[in-house]
């Protein structure tokens, strides 16, 4: 190689090296919701809250329903009876409904719905419930597999987050059934409220 070109090659190394060193640009802070979007999709909210259909490889999320809440229209009478053995708690064929010694709990709908989603819901209410274990952050214990302690870690600013985004999602209206609660979870709760 000719002397000339070999100070060509080593100016081109020296700027890209330098180039590499240099700090990464600094990424702009996401906003609230895109914050709360990131969270519920690393959190697999959806893994529990948006009903299934049979896929190629078993039960898929259904993206038509994201986030809804166990389906209205889906009956899951009869209720499965666990005698003492190695099982004891059974999902339905939507992964919305779930039976165990604690009775039987529907997953919420998430949407943004006013009326049967989280349209109403207020920082306070969604902060409380996830640091609290209670239905609305007073009400009854929230049922498993709900895993409120996990999220209930999160700083209440990515909490707020998360509900912003879910107060942004497209309202999907289904009234999600009450939870059955077995008397035991709702005595051991009454007798802790006392
Ligand atoms: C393993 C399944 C599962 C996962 C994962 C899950 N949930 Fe739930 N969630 C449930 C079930 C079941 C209920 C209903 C519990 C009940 O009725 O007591 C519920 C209830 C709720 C409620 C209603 C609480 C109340 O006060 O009644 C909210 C809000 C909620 N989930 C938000 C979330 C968010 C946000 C995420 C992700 C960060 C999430 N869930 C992840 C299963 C799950």
């Amino acid at each position: 190689m000719r002397p000339c070109a070999n100070a060509v090659l080593i100016s081109i190394t020296v700027v890209t090296m330098w180039g590499c060193a240099k700090a990464p640009e600094e990424q702009p802070k996401p906003s609230p919701v895109e914050r709360g979007k990131y969270l519920v999709s690393a959190m697999a909210c959806g893994d529990c809250h948006t009903p299934r259909k049979m896929g190629k490889s078993g039960p898929e999320p259904d993206p038509a329903l994201f986030l809804s809440g166990h389906p209205a229209s889906l009956s899951v009478d009869p209720v499965p009876q666990f005698s003492p053995g190695p099982w004891g708690a059974a999902v339905s064929t939507s992964w919305t409904a779930w039976a165990g010694p604690w009775g039987i709990s529907f997953a919420a709908n998430l949407t943004s719905d006013e009326e049967t989603g989280m349209g109403v819901w207020d920082d306070a209410m969604f902060v409380g419930a996830m640091r609290s274990g209670l239905h609305l952050g007073a009400g009854r214990p929230i049922l498993p597999p709900m895993p409120w302690s996990s999220v209930g870690s999160l700083s209440d600013e990515d909490l707020k987050a998360i509900l912003a985004y879910l107060k942004s999602t497209p309202p999907i209206k289904n009234e999600v059934p009450d939870a059955v609660v077995n008397e035991s979870v709702s005595e051991a709760s009454q007798a802790a409220a006392q």
